[in-house]
C-alpha cells in the first residue's frame, strides 16, 4: 500500500507526518517492511535518516529511499523497485519549488492520498490553484482514483472544536476530495523530537524522567496512532484487507 503526504504549499507537515506515521506502531502492527520515501531535493528526511545512522540507531522494519530527480522515467524506476521490497511505502511528496511532475506522477501511484492543511484561506486558495488541478486531472484519467484524496487539518489546536474544523473543510473543499475525521493538532513537541535523528517514540524514551515533556510526547505518539489507523484502515478497505500481516 502506498501513501503519500502531498501538498504544494510549504510547511504543513508532510516531512514530519511521513517520518512518524512510517515508525508508528500502526504501521508495525500491520506491515513487516516499510519504506519512507522522500521525493523532495531538499532533503530534510535525509538528513535526519543519515543522523539517525550516524547515531546507530535501530529502524525495524523501517528503510529510507530518495529519489530527487525529476525525470520520470528515473522516479518511475525508484517507485516500481520500492514497492517490490516494500508492504508499506510513506511517500513525502514535495511542495511548489520542486516542479509538477514529483508531485502528478506520485499522486497517481498513491493508494492514499493525504493533503495536510492549515485552515486558512492562503492554504486553501493555493490548493484550489495548483494542487486540485492536478486531482482532477488524475480522476479524469482514472475514475478510480476519486476516492483517494483526503484532506487532513493540521496545526489545529490541540482543544479546537473537531466537528466546526469538519464542517468548514467539507463547505471549502472541491468534489474528490473529503475531510478525514481526525486531526493533526500544533504542539511544540513536533518542532523537537527530531533533533539528533530520534523518532517520537525515542524521544519519549529520552524525555521519560520529565513529567511536562512526557505528558506531552504521550499526547504526540496519541496523535499520531490515530493518523496512522486512520490512513491504514482506509487503504485496507480499499484492497479487501488483503496486504499486510
Ligand atoms: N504538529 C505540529 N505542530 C507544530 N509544529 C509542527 C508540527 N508538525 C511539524 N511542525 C513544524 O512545522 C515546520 C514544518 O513542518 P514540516 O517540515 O514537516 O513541513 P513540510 O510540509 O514538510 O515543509 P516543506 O514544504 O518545507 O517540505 C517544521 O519546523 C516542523 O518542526
Ligand atoms: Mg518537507
Amino acid at each position: 500500500m502506498i501513501i503519500g503526504f502531498v501538498q504544494t504549499k510549504g510547511g504543513t507537515g508532510k516531512s514530519t507526518l511521513a517520518q512518524n506515521v512510517a515508525f508508528s506502531k500502526s504501521a508495525s502492527r500491520h506491515y513487516d517492511s516499510i519504506a519512507l520515501v522522500e521525493l523532495d531535493h531538499q532533503g530534510t528526511l535525509r538528513s535526519w535518516w543519515e543522523e539517525r545512522e550516524e547515531m546507530g540507531f535501530k529502524n525495524g522494519g523501517v528503510s529510507f529511499h530518495h529519489i530527487s530527480s525529476t525525470q520520470k522515467e528515473v522516479f518511475q524506476e525508484g517507485i516500481k523497485a520500492i514497492t517490490q521490497h516494500n508492504d508499506l511505502i510513506i511517500m513525502d511528496i514535495p511542495g511548489e519549488g520542486t516542479g509538477r511532475l514529483h508531485t502528478r506522477f506520485a499522486c497517481a501511484f498513491c493508494d492514499v492520498t493525504v493533503i495536510p492543511m492549515r485552515q486558512s484561506t492562503n492554504d486553501e486558495s493555493a490548493f484550489l490553484d495548483n494542487l486540485y488541478p492536478i486531482i482532477k486531472d488524475i480522476v479524469l484519467a482514472v475514475p478510480e482514483k476519486q476516492g483517494q484524496f483526503h484532506v487532513l487539518p493540521v496545526f489545529t489546536h490541540p482543544r479546537a472544536g473537531l466537528n466546526k474544523i469538519y464542517a468548514h473543510f467539507r463547505q471549502v473543499l472541491p468534489p474528490h476530495v473529503t475531510c478525514l475525521k481526525t486531526v493533526y493538532p500544533a504542539r511544540a513537541v513536533y518542532e523537537n523530537f527530531n533533533r539528533k535523528g530520534l523518532n517520537l517514540n525515542e524521544y519519549a524514551a529520552v524525555v521519560a524522567s520529565n513529567r511536562k515533556y512526557r505528558q506531552q510526547v504521550e499526547k504526540a505518539i496519541e496523535d499520531i496512532e490515530t493518523i496512522a489507523n486512520t490512513l491504514i484502515n482506509i487503504g485496507r478497505k480499499k484492497d479487501g484487507a488483503t496486504e499486510g500481516k
